[in-house]
């Protein structure tokens, strides 16, 4: 290893999913408060942080072509954090001399430390699973976009046989509900209107609430409906066996919480879900969706799949198309079965060929793409509210999201992070075009009747189409 001097400017480096996004926020804040500064955009830093992801193999592959990249450009420092660091740990500098720091996901608290022995030259490998949260000892949130993220549990015990989540991230656990409670409130303080609560099965959070009642999800979300300043409640990835009658009525009974619901499946074959040890069958997940829509007519639903598991036959690929046309998704993610050493999917017999899972791919994917758009062109003619988060590519326009997380791209002369109440003008398959009727006021959710859609009579979106307007 090398010696350096003391790095000054930083840069985080989120792969994966949102939970890696938190934590790389998290790192962001922890490495500034030791008065490093973020580099700016196109600027050299002197320590980059790769916050990987280990989920597919694709994705951690990446690490190594990146940390060559880096290497090659003479950065002084570089860190590998995330889901590759912790199940490759001290093999990473072993395969890829330029790496001078190895960092799990329960133990970044420790980076700046790390950062300190790495600029002796010493060995900085950290991938251990501490008893006591890494929560308490980061930093208070900072400056926050108008959504935030917000992780109130972390790691899984499913063990889904595919997966490499429990080995990365460790058993379940949630935070206290009084550390979620302060940090939202601190969020909201910092500039958040929205709250995405994250888990890797997020409904599986349980805790105290500080009069020592037994709490679920529902309760936190619940607890944060009450907090002023805040406009909208998310949360993912939720589990269908942690799909809990409380929350499945939070969706009619909470006026903030957004009628969305990312809920996946990964198959429609009962055979293949149990070989993934998903203990639910589709049948049990359909109910679900039942009851769930059932509670809140206008949700859109999203979900994960994977094509190409182990064994999976023609037939058994015809069954999860078929429950994605049973469900109609408003939007969903679907991958290609990757083998992940350390599984035991990885050692089953009948891998599928990928040509194969190429074409189950695509045919998954065009019907997916299908209903998204479907679900994107029912939404034109409708009022809506839609909460602004981000400039657009022209001049004066503006873009946020749907109460059903479509992307709206309008002209105002509203700020970021405000509500507005928007008629929608054309959809395409990514993003809804609308025109601002009027700007709502703080919480305007909570002036509504609760249960129903931002404005409409009968809370379901798929109204007809406006006519007149521009497609
Ligand atoms: N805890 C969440 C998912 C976390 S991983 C849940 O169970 O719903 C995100 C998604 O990646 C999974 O839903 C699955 O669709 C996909 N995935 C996980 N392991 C995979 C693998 N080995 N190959 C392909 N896709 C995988
Ligand atoms: Fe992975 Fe299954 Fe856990 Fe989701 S529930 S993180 S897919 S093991
Ligand atoms: Fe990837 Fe780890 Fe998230 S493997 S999907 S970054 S939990």
């Amino acid at each position: 290893m090398r010696q350096t001097r003391t790095p000054e400017t930083f840069r985080v480096k989120s792969f994966g999913c949102q939970m890696n996004v938190y934590d790389g926020e998290r790192m962001a804040e922890l490495l500034g408060e030791q008065g490093m500064r973020a580099a700016s955009e196109g600027e050299d830093a002197d320590l980059v942080v790769l916050n990987t992801c280990h989920i597919r193999e694709k994705a951690a592959e990446k690490v190594y072509s990146d940390i060559g990249r880096l290497a090659k450009a003479g950065t002084p420092m570089i860190a590998v954090a995330g889901c590759v660091a912790q199940a490759e740990g001290a093999e990473i500098p072993r395969r890829a001399p330029g790496v001078d720091i190895v960092v799990g996901p329960q133990a970044y608290h420790n980076l700046p430390e790390l950062v300190r022995l790495a600029k002796q030259g010493q060995r900085a490998v950290d991938t251990d699973m501490p008893i006591a949260s890494k929560f308490g000892a980061l930093p208070e949130r900072r400056r926050q976009a108008t959504s935030a993220f917000l992780t109130v549990q972390e790691g899984c015990d499913k063990f889904c046989t595919y997966c490499v989540v429990p080995y990365t991230r460790g058993a379940e656990v949630s935070r206290p509900w009084t550390a979620i409670l302060d940090e939202a409130k601190s969020l909201v303080d910092h500039g958040a209107r929205e709250i995405i609560l994250l888990g890797q099965n997020v409904n599986a959070w349980a805790g105290g609430d500080d009069k020592g009642r037994d709490q679920g999800l529902d309760g936190l979300i619940r607890a944060l409906d009450a907090l002023p300043g805040l406009e909208r409640i998310r949360y993912t990835t939720s589990h269908p066996n942690d799909m809990k009658e409380s929350l499945i009525r939070a969706h009619a009974e909470v006026p903030k919480l957004m009628p969305y619901l990312h809920l996946p499946v990964q198959s429609g074959s009962d055979r293949v879900l149990k070989a993934m040890n998903r203990s639910h069958s589709s049948k049990s997940y359909l109910e679900i969706i039942e009851r769930v829509r059932a509670a809140r007519p206008d949700i859109a639903i999203s979900g994960d799949f994977i094509v190409g598991f182990p064994g999976e036959s023609d037939a058994e690929f015809e069954e999860t198309l078929g429950i994605v046309a049973a469900v109609n998704y408003s939007q969903a993610f679907s991958f290609k079965y990757s083998a992940r050493p350390g599984t035991p999917a990885a050692e089953m017999d009948q891998q599928v060929p990928g040509e194969v899972m190429d074409e189950r791919l695509r045919r998954l994917q065009a019907l997916l793409n299908t209903q998204q758009l479907a679900f994107n062109q029912a939404s034109v003619g409708r009022r809506t509210e839609v909460l602004l988060e981000r400039p657009g590519r022209k001049p004066g326009q503006l873009v946020g999201k749907s109460p059903w997380l479509q992307s709206v791209h309008l002209e105002t002369e509203a700020a970021i992070g405000d509500l507005v109440e928007v008629e929608i003008l054309s959809a395409g398959p990514n993003s809804l075009a609308g025109a601002e009727l009027m700007r709502v006021g703080p919480s305007g959710h909570a002036a509504k009747s609760p249960g129903l859609g931002s404005g409409l009579p009968g809370g379901n979106p798929r109204v007809a189409a406006f006519e007149g307007q521009p497609a």
